[in-house]
């Protein structure tokens, strides 16, 4: 089953698929995730989605669904994709049933976290991970500790790591592009008859127990 988990920025997409990843073995296939390796190599474009990202804007949709049709073909994820903070407008969900349809898949599920505005700046403002294993934690919300609370021995060695577009400047584009171009999404979606909503204000581990029960009654 291929599902889209869905809503604004710092809505826990990531926490939750992670979770997804762990307890289903599904792979977690985040648009943002891709960005940030690419932005590592130090590449000409590297620079340029560094740009792009750190405005808070959508990154083009070519560069994007070049991303997504290279995982899609992979056999290995065959129907068993989460699709984390992609698809993020119309024409992106479009090409994505397109890709879909060319490799035999289809969206089973749209996960809607539906969280208050006024709580996504802080939660974004206090998103730390580990440097070793990736693992997310809030300095509010969900404070990392010590290294025990990561995933890896080889966690001891951690540093807290901050992305550069989670400042309140930013968010606030974030935001703004999410309510513009993203949330529409949720119509061509519903119109589809698989979209399920969460209330996301609870905790992690609620959130993730309604997931969980979403899936289990499928
Ligand atoms: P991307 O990386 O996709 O960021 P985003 O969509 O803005 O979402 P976030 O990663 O900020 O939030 P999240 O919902 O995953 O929350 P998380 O689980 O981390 O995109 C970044 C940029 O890349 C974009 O701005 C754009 O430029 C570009 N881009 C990416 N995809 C693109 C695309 N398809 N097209 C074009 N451009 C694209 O949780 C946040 C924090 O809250 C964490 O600290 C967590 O511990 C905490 N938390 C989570 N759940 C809870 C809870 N229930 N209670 C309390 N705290 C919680």
């Amino acid at each position: 089953m291929n599902i889209i988990i869905f809503g604004p920025p710092g809505a826990g997409k990531g926490t939750q698929s992670s979770f997804l990843v762990e307890n289903k073995k599904m792979y977690q296939l985040s648009t943002g995730d891709l960005l940030r390796i690419e932005l590592k190599s130090g590449s000409k474009l590297s620079k340029k989605l560094k740009e792009i990202m750190d405005s808070g804007k959508l990154v083009s949709d070519d560069i994007i669904n070049d991303l997504i049709e290279k995982k899609i073909s992979e056999p290995s994820f065959k129907n068993n994709i989460i699709f984390d903070g992609f698809p993020r407008n119309i024409d992106q969900a479009q090409s994505l049933d397109l890709m879909l349809k060319k490799y035999d898949q289809m969206i089973s599920l749209v996960l809607n976290l539906k969280v208050d505005k006024s709580i996504l700046v802080k939660r974004i403002s206090g998103r730390v991970s580990c440097s070793v294993c990736k693992k997310l934690f809030n300095e509010f919300f969900d404070p990392p500790g010590d290294a025990s609370q990561c995933t890896t021995k080889e966690c001891i060695n951690r540093h807290l790591v901050k992305r550069s577009d989670d400042n309140e400047g930013t968010v606030r584009n974030r935001l703004k592009i999410y309510e513009e171009s993203t949330l529409p999404l949720l119509k061509f979606y519903e119109m589809k008859g698989v979209v399920r909503h969460i209330d996301a204000m609870k905790s992690i581990n609620e959130v993730t127990n309604e997931i969980n029960s979403i899936l289990t009654n499928l």
